[in-house]
């Protein structure tokens, strides 16, 4: 089966990408997503606080000759060690991940103002990345702030980095903006070659125990997928970028319903997390199944069959669809 797609102008044996987590971190599970079918890899991200806490500390090294060495800088952020240790770390993790995968590597920049740390958009394409996508975590808290400033500030900032890099450029954002189709188009003016749908916020938690709050990370799971695939099949065929899949991606069914809404490629992280790279292999097998026993020559073939510019029923991915799902639901009990 041809399961052959296009994102960012890259050529990828098929849709599934292992999007930034842990398991996309090192050299030795990198090449176990390669081995099991992976089509490209998304580095976990180096974030905009280690970038400028880096900076800072360097900074204040020089200025005042203090005792600031290269160990102590990394210790900055003593909960990052083992996730991702700084610029210098990043950036030898990228060059080696080039020199030994053979399918392409994109990197990944996370912050959410458009600081200097953008400039390392730069050093990341000098070091050899196939592709940059730039999670823009940003939680609109300040009240003084109205929606279109803030969405101002997200297109500065992909402006800033698209001005700094020419390999292909992603952005992965969240869904909470109030027009998502205008922002979308509006992300692809600024110079996205491809929209990342759609970043999972981690929420904070309260323990009762403890009284304190904390991140209490929590994998998703399918039924996340619902958000993903309403907005991939309002938006496929209506913005002129590659469209990636994030959030609830596990089975080769949720897979596909993404390729049918529009998806050109789907990224896992959490599968991956629970059950392993050769999950992709599983995964992959019954993509080709499902494929091959409905006749399909190719899953270019598929893709956006059911979108909603396709779907004969496109009522379904907006408000009309609403009173029927209750009345169904209630009509079933
Ligand atoms: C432990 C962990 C670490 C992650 N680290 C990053 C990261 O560094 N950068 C990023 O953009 N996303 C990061 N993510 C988000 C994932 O790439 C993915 O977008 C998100 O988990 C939703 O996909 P999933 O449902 O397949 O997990 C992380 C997710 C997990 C679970």
């Amino acid at each position: 089966m041809n399961l052959t797609t296009n994102y960012l102008g890259l050529e990828l044996a098929n849709p599934i990408v292992p999007s930034s987590s842990p398991l996309t971190r090192d050299i030795e599970s990198l090449q176990q997503l390669e081995a099991a079918g992976a089509a490209a890899v998304v580095l976990p991200s180096l974030f905009e606080e280690q970038i400028e806490h880096e900076a800072m500390a360097v900074h204040s090294a020089l200025d005042y000759g203090s005792e600031i060495s290269a160990e102590s800088i990394g210790g900055y952020f003593p909960e990052m060690d083992d996730y991702n240790t700084g610029a210098g770390d990043y950036l030898d993790k990228l060059r080696t991940a080039k020199e030994t995968l053979t399918i392409p590597v994109i990197a990944s920049l996370n912050g959410d103002s458009a600081g200097g740390w953008t400039l390392y958009a730069r050093i990341i394409e000098d070091a050899g990345a196939d592709a940059l996508e730039l999670n823009i975590y940003l939680i609109a808290a300040d009240m003084n702030k109205a929606g279109p400033e803030v969405a101002d500030e997200y297109l500065r900032l992909v402006e800033r980095v698209r001005e700094a890099v020419t390999i292909p450029l992603s952005v992965k954002v969240g869904p909470f903006f109030t027009s998502m189709a205008h922002m979308a188009g509006r992300l692809v003016e600024a110079g996205a070659d491809g929209l990342v749908l759609f970043n999972r916020f981690y929420q904070p938690d309260i323990d009762l125990d403890t009284l304190t709050v904390g991140p209490n990370l929590v994998l998703s799971s399918s039924q996340e997928l619902r958000l993903v695939l309403r907005w991939m099949a309002i938006l496929h065929g209506r913005v002129n970028a590659s469209l990636a899949a994030t959030t609830g991606v596990h089975t080769s069914e949720d897979v596909l319903k993404l390729v049918l809404a529009g998806a050109d490629v789907t990224m896992m992280a959490s599968a991956l997390l629970k059950h392993g790279p050769d999950h992709v292999t599983t995964v992959l097998d019954g993509v080709t199944r499902w494929l091959e026993e409905r006749d399909y020559l190719s899953l270019d073939q598929a893709r956006g069959s059911l979108s909603q510019a396709s779907s004969p029923n496109p009522a379904a991915f907006e408000r009309s669809n609403y009173m029927h799902a209750l009345t169904e639901y209630s009509s079933k009990r």
